[in-house]
């Protein structure tokens, strides 16, 4: 990622930490790698992300270790080593730009290392928890401009209701397993939940009319579900109960949730989470219900680009500090320091440029140029220069900073008011 393209980037994470802090999350940062026994008990060794791809090696000591596939494993890592559960719950984090590896075929959108933002929320069992990860995620996609998202959500229940309904998902697959792909077929025994969320389009078929796990929830889970609808209708969030949403890792209960944009290409959701009230326990910790989401900034950013939402990159300096001769590098150089330390983005030649090469420089990076030398300076001024409109004004030296403060909107400080 090349410098001109990181302020979008910021853009993005700006309004991302702005979210975060007004829904109550505090950053969480944990490591790129962690032990790959914490992904095969946490993701689950049944799902595609453990079984293909996982970027897993050795480390000298003959550790096995794996770059993080995702964020949440850590996330319940950190909150059990941290004895999070033994401060006021609930306990909510938020991770940022986290680099998450996958081995998976590269295409847009789709990369084999992504960067995600995550909200997880542990000690929370109400359905007010997903109904405030979802509203805090469309409000996250409206902010940055996105239209056209719809919001799919269902519960896969828990591990009782499920097995209830892996028996009656067995039984009606059963007697067309041989049909189906070998990577169904392998599912079939181990996880048959995630038969449904096949690509294939002769498996798509025969998942067609298979039986709803909406069907098979006991009370609690039936009971939760409804209560998170009411919730996202009293706030007037539209949802589309989807029972096709399975979701790609092993933790999940109850709730399930993906954004999806309407134009999106198919399989590749904006963001996707959901609730894993066994995770923490599963992990070592005492039992802690949880939910959170994870969406990815690279495929955002794909999105604002195509719906030209992203804002102008921004200029790179308020002010070049331009020198007339040899004998005025030094004033250049130490306006420019001055500048800095009063908080003006500020920079001047450091290749020998001539007069017309600084120039040339500064048309491109700066919105200001000051000319220090010539007359002017003999006068003890210096020449402002507005690099858009190219009006041009004599500025005592003295004065050029706070002038430029209040061209660049900075405001003055408290003395100066007082003073003002
Ligand atoms: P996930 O659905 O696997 O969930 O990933 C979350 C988001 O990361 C996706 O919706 C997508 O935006 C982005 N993403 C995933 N894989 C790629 C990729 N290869 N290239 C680019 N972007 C990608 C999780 O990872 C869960 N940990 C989310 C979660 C948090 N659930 C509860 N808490």
């Amino acid at each position: 990622m090349l410098p001109q393209e990181a302020y979008q980037w910021q853009y993005v994470e700006g309004k991302m930490r702005h979210l975060a802090s007004r829904w109550g999350y505090r950053e969480v940062r944990t490591p790129v790698f962690e032990h790959t026994e914490l992904f095969l008990r946490g993701v689950g060794d049944t799902t595609d992300i453990v079984q293909k791809e996982m970027y897993t090696f050795k480390d000298k000591g003959d550790r096995s270790i794996t770059l993080k596939p995702e964020g949440t494993a850590g996330a319940v890592r950190s909150f059990i080593e941290g004895r999070m559960y033994a401060d006021v719950l609930p306990c909510k984090m938020y991770y940022l730009n986290a680099p998450i590896f996958r081995y998976e075929n590269p295409q847009a959108g789709r990369l084999r290392e992504h960067h995600q933002f995550g909200m997880e929320c542990f000690g929370g069992k109400d359905p007010t928890v997903e109904a405030e990860l979802i509203e805090a995620l469309l409000t996250l996609l409206k902010e940055l401009g996105l239209e056209n998202l719809s919001v799919h959500i269902n519960s896969i229940g828990c591990p009782t209701c499920r097995a209830a309904y892996h028996k009656a998902l067995r039984e009606y697959l059963g007697g067309r397993l041989g049909e189906m792909c070998s990577t169904c077929q392998e599912r079939f025994e181990k996880n048959p939940l995630r038969i449904l969320d096949c690509k294939e389009e002769k498996c798509k078929k025969i998942t067609a009319e298979a039986p709803s796990i909406l069907d098979y929830l006991c009370d609690e889970c039936r009971q939760h579900f409804e209560r998170l609808q009411k919730l996202l209708e009293a706030r007037k969030v539209p949802y589309k109960v989807d029972p096709r949403i399975v979701r790609g890792l092993d933790y999940y209960t109850k709730t399930v949730f993906e954004i999806i944009m309407q134009s999106g290409r198919e399989g590749l959701a904006l963001c996707g989470g959901g609730r894993y009230d066994g995770l923490v326990e599963q992990l070592g910790g005492p039992a802690t219900p949880a939910a959170g989401f994870g969406i990815g900034l690279e495929r955002i950013l794909m999105e604002l680009r195509s719906q030209g939402k992203l804002p102008e990159e921004p200029s790179v300096i308020d002010v070049y500090n331009a020198a007339l001769t040899d004998e005025d590098r030094t004033l250049a150089f130490s306006l420019t320091e001055d500048m800095r330390l009063a908080g003006i983005k500020a920079d001047c030649d450091h290749a020998e440029r001539s007069l017309k090469g600084q120039f040339k420089y500064a048309g491109k990076l700066a919105r200001y140029t000051v000319i220090c030398g010539g007359d002017e300076l003999e006068r003890g001024n210096v020449r402002l220069r507005d690099m858009q409109t190219r009006q041009e004004e004599e500025v005592p030296l003295g004065e050029i900073i706070r002038r430029i403060g209040s061209l660049i909107g900075q405001k003055p400080t408290t003395e100066e008011t007082v003073k003002g």
